[in-house]
């Protein structure tokens, strides 16, 4: 997609942080932009913040756990902007420092619900609407590199979400192969945000002790969100499918494949002795 003038695109995760950045880097581009958030006042905020800039943009408050939340908001898209050609499913919430023994059923539930259901419910009502028009767009899925790389944070439930947002988001790829809708999966390391403290706002209900509820240095010192937003776009111009963010973490992602290969080593060797022996 060239293209972006004019053209509607719609963000779930709005309200703030990397959803906000793109939406904002979007209006930049001249593009119509519906955000949708679960914070409703947020989301108020963030509209003004976006209108603000010169760009066209509506809010729809939205759970993005919830099936027909999404389908509503995608309706409601459509009634204001007329069409979707850019759909980014970006809600997420994280847990961390937690060993997974320690982590409920809720705490589950509500993860792969925000992170995992989220993005499905995206696929399920905006894809549709993409291809409905034919002209063509583009879908961004948010995952995180605890999806390609899993680090020592304690996270589980989170990097277990985000592994199945990027091999969810590779097979929406190929189901959309020969089309003209391209298919994206954001991968950052440390954006600086407010995803720690708006999680605790969130966790409602969840028994588990939370050791993150305020930022930590590291995120806190991480890319501004309107630099992941131009890192977005610039991916979708490119036709890129991994938009990898932060290049320093190449080696996270080598460690994990030289383990992957000395597994492999170690199964041909394997192979090759239990023939020696047979
Ligand atoms: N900040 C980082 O370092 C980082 C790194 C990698 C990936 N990510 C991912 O980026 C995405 C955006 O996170 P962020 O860092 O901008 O944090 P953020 O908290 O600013 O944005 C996430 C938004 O999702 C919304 N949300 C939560 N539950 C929702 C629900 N059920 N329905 C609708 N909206 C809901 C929150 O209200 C919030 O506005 C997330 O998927 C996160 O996992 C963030």
């Amino acid at each position: 997609m060239q293209d972006f003038s004019g053209k509607v695109a719609v963000i779930t995760g709005a309200a703030s942080g990397i959803g906000l950045g793109c939406a904002r880097t979007f209006a930049r581009a001249g593009m119509k932009v519906a955000l949708c958030d679960l914070r409703a006042d947020a989301l108020e905020h963030a509209v003004a913040n976006v209108r603000a800039l010169g760009g066209e943009a509506i809010g729809i408050p939205t759970d993005v756990s919830r099936h027909e939340s999404v389908e509503h908001a995608a309706g409601e898209v459509v009634r204001a902007f007329g069409k979707i050609h850019v759909a980014m499913n970006n809600a997420g919430v994280v847990l961390r420092g937690l060993p997974m023994t320690d982590v409920s059923d809720n705490a589950w539930n509500w993860v792969l619900g925000v992170n995992l259901y989220g993005v499905i419910h995206g696929i399920q009502s905006f894809v549709p609407l993409i291809r409905a028009h034919g002209e063509g767009g583009h879908v961004v899925n948010t995952a995180s590199m605890a999806g390609l790389h899993v680090g020592d944070r304690q996270t589980g439930a989170y990097s277990a979400s985000k592994f199945a947002v990027v091999s969810l988001t590779e097979a929406l790829e190929k189901d959309l192969a020969g089309t003209n809708i391209g298919v994206s999966v954001l991968t950052p390391a440390a954006v600086a945000t407010d995803i720690y403290s708006n999680s605790a706002g969130l966790r409602a209900g969840l028994a588990e002790p939370n050791p993150f509820p305020e930022t930590p240095p590291d995120i806190a010192a991480g890319l501004t969100p309107d630099q992941v937003g131009e890192r977005v776009l610039a991916g979708i111009r490119a036709g890129q499918f991994y938009l990898i963010t932060h290049p320093d973490t190449r080696s996270w992602v080598m460690q994990r494949h030289t383990r992957l290969m000395a597994a492999y080593d170690f199964a041909e060797a394997w192979e090759a002795e239990q023939k020696v022996q047979g």
